[in-house]
């Protein structure tokens, strides 16, 4: 067994994109700019949005984050997000999720120009992807695609499951692994016989949002693990889906909690904020 060092290759490509940030400011003036919005006091999103920040401060880029109040208007958050679609400074807009419940998502994810939507949520940016001609994708999957690739991990004819069908993690995760030729199947929680489903997979990507729910007996002897999990256990301690003390020796691969997905995940958002600049220059 090994562990996918998320935490790691973060970093790694964290440096690589500072070096060409500073590039192409020296050569052409540019400095990719990234806005994140947050409304309310959400605790985990607040913990999110922070790590962007800073994330986008190291590497290089302008970086604004906006907090507004639990009782901001739809109409409020629209006019911002519009000011922002039409200002050329500003490469990347991101609306940090959950919403409160009286904005409506869809139309506030919809309101984001497509072309500064570096969360990839945009039905236009949807459409490209699944129709294979991917310009901005979610962050999360495509960090796990760039685990995959460094850890030579060859999706070829592999059977992948997919557990959890998100619009943020496991819809365009199945995207992405079928795109590199793995045999895909999406389960979620009223699959039936998940445990001996899974069983069959030599990839597992575990997105469903429950502590601890993968345990050994659904993983396969030398299957690759991907936890994408975040969850609080009863101490409060961070916990992915993946039960990591029993699952780890069974697989030949594996993601951590903390340190696997969610550093990647930080990343590959910089990293579409750049391309967003360059496309944008
Ligand atoms: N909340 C949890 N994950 C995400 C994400 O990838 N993007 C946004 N905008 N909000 C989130």
């Amino acid at each position: 067994m090994a562990i996918i060092d998320g935490k790691a290759l973060a970093a790694k490509m964290q440096a690589d994109l500072a070096k060409k940030t500073a590039k192409l400011k020296e050569e052409s003036g540019v400095v990719p700019g990234l806005v994140v919005i947050l409304i309310g006091e959400d605790a985990a999103s607040q913990v999110y949005v922070r790590n962007k920040e800073r994330s986008a401060l190291a590497a290089g880029f302008n970086s604004q984050v906006i907090r507004l109040p639990e009782a901001t208007s739809q109409d409020q958050l629209l006019k911002l997000i519009e000011q922002y679609n039409q200002d050329p400074a500003w490469h990347g807009i991101l609306v940090q999720l959950p919403l409160p419940e009286h904005i409506d998502e869809e139309k506030v994810l919809f309101a984001i120009s497509p072309d500064k939507d570096v969360d990839g949520f945009h039905p236009t940016n949807m459409g490209k992807f699944w129709s294979g001609h991917p310009v901005m994708i979610p962050s999360t999957p495509a960090g796990i695609m760039e685990m995959f690739k460094e850890y030579k991990v060859d999706l070829t004819g592999k059977n992948a499951l997919v557990i959890g069908r998100s619009n943020i993690v496991g819809k365009p995760m199945a995207q992405l692994l079928l795109d590199a030729h793995a045999t895909v199947t999406i389960a979620h929680s009223r699959t039936k016989n998940l445990a001996a489903l899974a069983h069959r997979a030599d990839v597992l990507v575990v997105a469903i949002g429950r502590g601890n729910f993968v345990t050994k007996d659904f993983v396969k002897p030398g299957a690759v693990v991907i936890d994408v999990g975040m969850n609080r256990d009863e101490n409060g301690k961070l916990i992915g889906d993946v039960a990591f003390d029993e699952v780890a020796p069974v697989a030949s691969l594996i993601t951590p909690v903390p340190g696997g997905v969610g550093p990647m995940t930080i990343t590959m958002l910089m990293e579409q904020t750049y391309e967003a600049a360059l496309r944008n220059t």
